[in-house]
């Protein structure tokens, strides 16, 4: 757990050392999302499949350059097997292509290598969360900062209005 702790300070820092460079342009180099909210015409199956494990993430969180990369690697999902029937594959595969366009993000790589794009290691996310303290996202009622509805409670809904978050003890 400390090591997992130092690493993910050494990150923040080494993002920090980023934004002072990129600060000096300002938003060209800074994309964050700003349409979140998911669309009423979402598929069922997104929701359910993609919702199971954790929250049907909206997305707009990430670039479809991401989303493709998380439907070409369902069955290498970050340790588990999220793999899925054709039609529905290509049903979710379609939804997240035509609705991840709107914020216009750059693909960041995860920096843990084998695994798809992650939204809680883009820059954009690392920077709004700047505040939160690494012993926070390890208390048990977060578990991750993956785990978005701990603190925005309508996280499904594309509600991250900072007036509404909330902390958990
Ligand atoms: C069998 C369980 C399971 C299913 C089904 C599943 N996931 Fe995941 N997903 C995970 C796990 C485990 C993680 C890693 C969570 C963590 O690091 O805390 C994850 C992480 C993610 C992340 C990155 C979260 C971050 O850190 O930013 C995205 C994006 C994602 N999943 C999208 C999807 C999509 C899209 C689908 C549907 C096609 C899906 N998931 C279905 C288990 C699942
Ligand atoms: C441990 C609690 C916590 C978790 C988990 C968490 N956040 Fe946040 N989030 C915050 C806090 C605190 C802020 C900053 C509020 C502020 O600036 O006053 C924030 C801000 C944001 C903002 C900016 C809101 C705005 O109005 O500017 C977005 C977008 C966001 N979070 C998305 C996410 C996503 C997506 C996830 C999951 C992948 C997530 N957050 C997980 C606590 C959390």
């Amino acid at each position: 757990m400390k090591a997992r702790a130092c690493s993910l300070a050494l990150l923040l820092m080494a993002l920090g050392a980023g934004f002072a460079v990129a600060g000096d342009d300002g938003e060209k180099k800074y994309k964050r999302p700003k349409q979140l909210s998911v669309p009423l015409s979402a598929p069922k199956v997104w929701s359910a499949e993609c919702g199971s494990c954790h929250i049907a993430y909206p997305p707009g969180l990430l670039p479809p350059a991401a989303w493709k990369r998380q439907m070409d690697t369902l069955n290498k999902h970050y340790g588990s097997n999220a793999t899925l029937d054709a039609a529905d594959e290509q049903a979710i595969r379609d939804f997240l292509a035509a609705t991840s366009t709107v914020n216009r993000l750059p693909l960041e790589p995860s920096p843990k290598a084998g695994e798809p794009p992650r939204i809680s290691t883009t820059a954009w996310f690392i920077r709004k969360h700047d505040e939160v303290r690494a012993d926070v996202w390890r208390r048990k009622s977060v578990g991750s900062a993956a785990n978005c509805v701990a603190c925005h409670a309508g996280a499904e809904k594309g509600d991250f209005d900072d007036d509404r978050v909330q902390i958990p003890k």
